[in-house]
């Protein structure tokens, strides 16, 4: 009797979905259309998805089913054998990154043991702080950003000066920004890509100490997949944009106050991980053209349960891929 939980290596599988949405949305760099942008990752990716052999279902997707035809929260994905596990997709993380042909723009996808993404109900947004291994005990959303960046350079040793903290660049982030560098610490703006964000604030030796802001939901439960797999942390606190959504959520029962670690945002330790640059960034190079047939890739693919963070660079022939993708789907 095959096992009903993920025990082969589902992340190398993902990663062909990853590329595949990556190609298909790197085709609208530049161009100024997100939703065409979106629309070609999301088609890519559900194509490839829709050929693993698990019994998946989306948690985390493009919305309610009447606004998604595909990808939609609650659609059953793969060919219906064991494993069964949530899927969170963000097929283009970043298209507005991807339509003004900016960096960092990534297809990701994230896969746990069923039932063990958390569901962020009403609430489109959260509060984010994450940071690496070395000072996942200092990250607490109720002490002042300021102290926080005060005693990551006390732990690093270093000056408050090369502190970084990337910081979505939002109006409702100024007082914030304003406090992390009145304390001498560094702010690093990025227009969209959180999830990015968090890959550089999580990993050792980058540019960035710290990701602070408020965010996307979705995009915080696929961050925390890959917190579990690479380490760091991530603390994360529901943030209801007005009244009518904070009552919806405290009627339904969530704790607005509660910070949410990345075993509460996943709370299966068996889960993969895969992101492919779109556009390339400090984290990944973006999709390359080669010739007329040829493209480049590069993605981190990654399992919580080994560890194991592979940067997998690959070459495609698209014309054979398109044959070979058009031959296996029908
Ligand atoms: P896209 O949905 O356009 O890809 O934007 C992604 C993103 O920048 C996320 O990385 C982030 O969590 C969220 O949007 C922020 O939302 P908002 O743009 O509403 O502040």
């Amino acid at each position: 009797m095959p096992s009903t939980t993920p025990d082969r290596n589902l992340a190398l599988e993902l990663v062909r979905v990853t590329e595949a949405a990556a190609l298909a949305s790197a085709r609208w760099i530049g161009r100024g259309d997100k939703e065409a942008a979106d629309q070609a990752a999301v088609d890519a990716m559900r194509s490839v998805l829709g050929t693993i052999a698990m019994d998946g279902m989306v948690v985390i997707g493009e919305g309610e089913k009447d606004e998604a035809p595909m990808l939609y929260n609650g659609e059953n994905i793969g060919n219906g054998t064991p494993p069964q596990v949530d899927i969170a997709v963000d097929p283009l993380e970043g298209t507005t990154l991807t339509a003004k042909g900016m960096p960092n723009a990534l297809a990701v996808i994230a896969l746990a043991e069923k039932g063990s993404m958390f569901d962020p109900g009403p609430c489109v947004y959260m509060e984010k702080l994450a940071g690496a291994s070395d000072i996942v005990d200092l990250l607490d959303l109720d002490r002042p950003i300021e102290e926080t960046v005060k005693l990551i350079a006390e732990r690093r040793g270093v000056s408050i000066n090369d502190i970084t903290v990337v910081v979505l660049d939002r109006p409702r982030h100024v007082d914030q920004i304003n406090k992390i560098r009145s304390a001498g610490a560094r702010v690093r703006l990025i227009a969209d890509g959180d999830v990015a964000g968090c890959l550089l604030a999580i990993s050792e030796r980058t540019i960035v100490d710290l990701l602070w802001g408020i965010g996307g939901s979705p995009e915080g439960v696929l961050s925390a997949c890959a917190v579990k797999c690479m380490g760091g942390e991530l603390v994360a606190r529901l943030a209801p944009r007005n009244e009518t959504e904070k009552q919806a959520a405290l009627d339904l029962g969530y704790d607005l106050e509660k910070q949410l670690t990345s075993n509460d945002l996943v709370r299966s330790d068996n889960c993969f991980f895969s992101a492919t640059g779109v556009t390339g960034g400090d984290l990944l190079e973006g999709v390359r053209y080669v010739g007329a047939r040829g493209a480049t890739t590069e993605s981190l693919v990654m399992r919580s349960t080994s560890g194991t963070v592979r940067r997998i660079k690959a070459t495609h022939d698209r014309h054979k891929m398109q044959e070979f993708s058009a031959g296996k789907l029908g």
